[in-house]
């Protein structure tokens, strides 16, 4: 018997991509994204931000609750630690371009009406999401992409990412037609979460100055 296809298999982006790739045209577009289910509790999409030609690129995972009700990416605490970490590796924020392998929050309540809880994103919504990261890349063209944690690595490098195996090394990978140079490190939210927030943040640092050198 053939096996019944889900609704769920249909989920993609890709018909609401522009046919012209800008960053604008693309930020346009995305904003009517309904190519997964994620779209309907979230207040907006959160496309990538920053320069169009930036060398470096930074992946992380979705928005988080600030960044869904601001229409920005790491806006939040995780992003100011972010660019504190970018700083004190040497590379200058202002230089990067910024987004995340899914352009929508995704949470559940507690309760009614409680505070937005983050959930992870499935592999399929990843890879509905997966054509405007593609796009991104595509008109970037980034000297290096930071990968900032699991769901960003999964994202670009295929399920079996891990981060701990690849941190703080340059990887090369052809992704979406393109030789991309990639250094993998981890979430800036599991700095804040750590017990010994000191230790893991001077890790994030030190993987951040392994992607400072290799622009340099
Ligand atoms: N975490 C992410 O992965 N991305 C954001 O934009 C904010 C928090």
């Amino acid at each position: 018997m053939p096996a019944t296809k889900s609704p769920e298999d249909a989920y993609t982006a890709a018909p609401f991509l522009p046919d012209r790739l800008s960053l604008a045209a693309l930020r346009r577009a995305a904003a009517d994204c309904r190519g997964c289910p994620l779209h309907r509790d979230a207040t907006q999409t959160v496309f990538g931000k920053g320069k169009a030609h930036a060398r470096v690129m930074l992946v992380g995972e979705q928005p988080g609750d600030q960044e869904d009700r601001q229409g920005e990416p790491f806006v939040g605490p995780a992003g100011r630690l972010l660019g504190k970490a970018l700083e004190d590796a040497g590379i200058d924020p202002a230089d990067a371009y910024v987004t995340n392998a899914v352009k929508h929050f995704k949470f559940t309540r507690a309760e009614p009406g409680k505070r937005r809880i983050h959930k992870p994103p499935t592999l399929r919504e990843m890879s509905a999401c997966a054509p405007w990261l593609a796009a991104e890349l595509t008109v970037v063209a980034p000297e290096l992409v930071v990968v900032l944690g699991a769901t960003a690595g999964k994202a670009l490098l295929g399920s079996s990412f891990r981060v701990g195996d690849v941190r703080g090394t340059v990887l090369e990978r052809e992704i979406h037609g393109r030789t991309e140079r990639l250094v993998p490190t981890v979430h800036p939210s599991s700095v804040l979460r750590s017990d010994d927030r000191e230790q893991a943040y001077q890790g994030l640092v030190a993987d951040l100055k392994v992607a400072a050198q290799a622009l340099s």
